[in-house]
């Protein structure tokens, strides 16, 4: 029966939310932007049926609200996993080698930047400056701050994630 449990709540639920935020911003096609933040901070990112019901409810059209979805690389049309690593790429931390710690989390994770893992747990995201250079290259995982990483205490870090839960799959 758990199966066939009807969705009309909890989709009603996500609209509630959103004609929160329309309300906030009276729906203005000048604030699309702050819009869109506010979605993401809500839904964690930007589902379909919800832009969908903003353009209904707004009257933009779709292809302007996914013009400016895909060209800010801060909004994700997919689910992030349960920790996001955020990789800096900025000044600092690229001198520094975040190229050589970046593929160390995408081999040690099987992803790409901008993927999650299939089990959900971890999505990896590439940010400019995190605000601690002097550390550099750092990462973020959820609130954590990493730095003065080196290839192997990133991959270090990610086993330590999985062994804290007992059951890592990662590499030997
Ligand atoms: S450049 Fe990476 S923290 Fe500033």
């Amino acid at each position: 029966m758990e199966d066939n449990k009807c969705c009309c709540s909890t989709q009603k639920n996500d609209f509630y939310k959103l004609d929160a935020i329309l309300e906030k911003y009276q729906g203005k096609e000048s604030d699309l932007i702050p819009i869109l933040q506010n979605i993401q901070d809500s839904f964690g990112y930007l589902p379909q049926d919800i832009i969908e019901m903003l353009c209904s409810r707004t009257g933009m059209h779709p292809s302007q609200v996914m013009g400016v979805i895909t060209f800010y690389s801060q909004f994700r049309l997919k689910p992030v996993g349960e920790k996001l690593i955020k990789i800096c790429f900025g000044t600092a931390c690229h001198v520094n080698g975040a190229e050589t710690i970046a593929e160390a989390l995408m081999d040690e994770l099987g992803i790409d930047i901008g993927g999650t893992t299939d089990d959900g747990r971890f999505t990896l995201e590439a940010v400019a400056c995190l605000g601690c250079c002097s550390l550099a290259p750092v990462m973020m995982i959820g609130e954590d701050t990493y730095g003065r990483l080196t290839p192997d205490m990133a991959r270090k870090i990610i086993k330590s994630f999985y062994a804290d839960r007992g059951e890592y799959v990662g590499k030997q």
